[in-house]
C-alpha cells in the first residue's frame, strides 16, 4: 500500500515496533521478551544526513535492520519512496536491495577475507547484473577513487588482512556505493577507528551527499560525531523515541532530560563551569518502573512524580521542526500525534 507523500520524504517510519522473543534456557522455560524498539515514527528527508544517537541497546542497529529489510518489524510500517518496504517482493524486492545499502560496525567482520577487494566490491553489480563484465572493473576503480583508495589498481586485488581498519571501511562503504543507492544506512562506521581516521571516513560521508545527494541515516552514540556530519537527529533511548530536531538545535538547546544527560556525558575540557550544565540524570534509579508511564522515569531527575510513572508522553512539537516526548516540556496535550510529525511546516 502507498500512503500520501510529499516529495521531501524518502523514508517514512510508522509506529514501528520491534521485540524479540525471550529464548528461555536449560533452567528456565521461558526468558523476557526484550522491546528493542517501541512504536518508532519518524521521517528522513531526500539528501539529509540523519543521525540516530542513543547508548547502546537503544535499538539503533535493529532500526536499521528493519529499513534494510533484514528482519521483519513486530508492528507498523516502513516506507521508501512512499512503497512499503514489507510488502516487496520479487523484482521490487530486488530493486529496493540496490537502493538502500547498509554499512556495518566491524569492519573486520564485514568484509569476507578470503575475497580481494575487487571481488568484495564488484560482487553487487553482478548480482543484480549491473553494467557489462568489461566495464566492471572501471566501476569498481571509480568507487575506489571516491572512498580515497587511490590509485585503485594498487589495492583492486588486495585482501582484507592486508588492510588497515580504515582501509577496510573505505572498502566497505565503496562496496555500497557501487550501486549508486539512494539511501545509505552507516551503523557506527567509525566505532572501531581512532579519530583522525574516523574524520576521515566522516568526510567521505559528507562527499557522498554533497556529490551525489546520496540520503543517509547515520548512527551513533556520539552527539559529537552527529552534530559534525548531521542535519537532524532523534534520540532514542531504550527503543522510543525522546528528541527529534535539527542537529543544531538539539545540540544546543536540548530539551528532553535524557538529551540533556547525554551532553552532561560527553567530557569537556578543563574545568568549564557548564561542565553539568543539566544535571537530569540520577546516578541510582529511583523508583522502580511499573510497564507503563514514560520510559525515562526512573532515571529522571526533574520527573514529575504523578503523572511520568503513569503516562507516556507523545512527541510534543516545541519549535521548527523541534519534537520532544517530556510532559516537563512544551504543552502536555499538543493534539499532535507522532504520525504528523515530519509533516510540519518549515521544510
Ligand atoms: N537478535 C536478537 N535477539 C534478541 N535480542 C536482541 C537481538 N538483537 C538485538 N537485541 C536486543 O535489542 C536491544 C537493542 O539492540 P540493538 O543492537 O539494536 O542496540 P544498539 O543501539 O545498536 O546498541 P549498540 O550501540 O551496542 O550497537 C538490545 O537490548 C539487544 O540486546
Ligand atoms: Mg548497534
Amino acid at each position: 500500500m502507498n500512503i500520501d507523500n510529499e516529495n521531501k520524504q524518502i523514508l517514512q517510519m510508522r509506529n514501528v515496533s520491534k521485540i524479540y522473543k525471550g529464548k528461555g534456557s536449560l533452567f528456565r522455560s521461558s526468558g523476557k521478551d526484550v522491546i528493542a524498539l517501541n512504536r518508532i515514527s519518524l521521517d528522513i528527508y531526500k539528501g539529509e544526513i540523519f543521525g540516530l544517537v542513543g547508548e547502546s541497546g537503544s535499538g539503533k542497529t535493529t532500526a536499521g535492520r528493519l529499513i534494510v529489510s533484514l528482519e521483519e518489524t513486530t508492528s507498523g510500517r516502513i516506507f521508501l519512496d512512499s512503497r512499503e518496504v514489507t510488502a516487496l517482493k520479487g523484482r521490487e524486492l530486488k530493486a529496493f536491495r540496490r537502493k538502500v545499502q547498509m554499512i556495518f560496525q566491524d569492519p573486520y567482520q564485514s568484509l569476507n577475507p578470503q575475497r580481494s577487494v575487487y571481488d568484495t566490491v564488484s560482487e553487487p553489480l553482478k548480482i543484480h547484473r549491473m553494467g557489462k563484465a568489461s566495464d566492471r572493473k572501471d566501476r569498481v576503480r571509480e568507487a575506489l577513487k571516491a572512498v580515497g583508495l587511490s590509485p585503485p589498481d594498487d589495492f583492486l586485488f588486495r585482501y582484507p588482512h592486508r588492510l588497515s581498519g580504515g582501509q577496510r571501511q573505505r572498502v566497505a562503504i565503496a562496496r555500497a556505493m557501487v550501486l549508486n543507492p539512494e539511501f545509505v544506512i552507516a551503523d557506527e562506521p567509525t566505532s572501531m577507528l581512532d579519530a583522525s581516521i574516523s574524520a576521515q571516513i566522516f568526510n567521505i560521508l559528507l562527499t557522498m551527499r554533497n556529490r551525489l545527494g546520496v540520503t543517509q541515516m547515520f548512527i551513533t552514540h556520539s552527539l559529537a560525531a552527529a552534530r559534525y556530519l548531521c542535519d537532524r537527529i532523534a534520540v532514542i533511548y531504550r527503543g522510543n523515541l525522546m528528541e527529534l530536531g535539527p542537529a543544531e538545535e538539539v545540540i544546543k538547546n536540548p530539551k528532553h532530560p535524557y538529551t540533556q544527560a547525554l551532553i552532561d556525558a560527553v567530557p569537556k575540557f578543563g574545568h568549564s563551569k557548564d561542565a553539568r550544565r543539566y544535571g537530569t540524570l540520577l546516578s541510582k534509579d529511583h523508583e522502580v518502573r511499573e510497564d507503563k508511564g514514560c520510559i525515562f522515569y526512573p532515571r529522571c531527575a526533574v520527573a514529575d512524580h504523578n503523572t511520568c510513572p503513569r503516562r507516556e508522553p507523545g512527541l510534543s512539537q516545541i519549535g521548527i521542526d523541534h519534537w520532544v516526548a517530556c510532559f516537563r516540556q512544551g504543552s502536555k496535550e499538543s493534539g499532535l500525534t507522532p504520525f504528523t510529525y515530519g509533516l510540519a511546516e518549515g521544510r
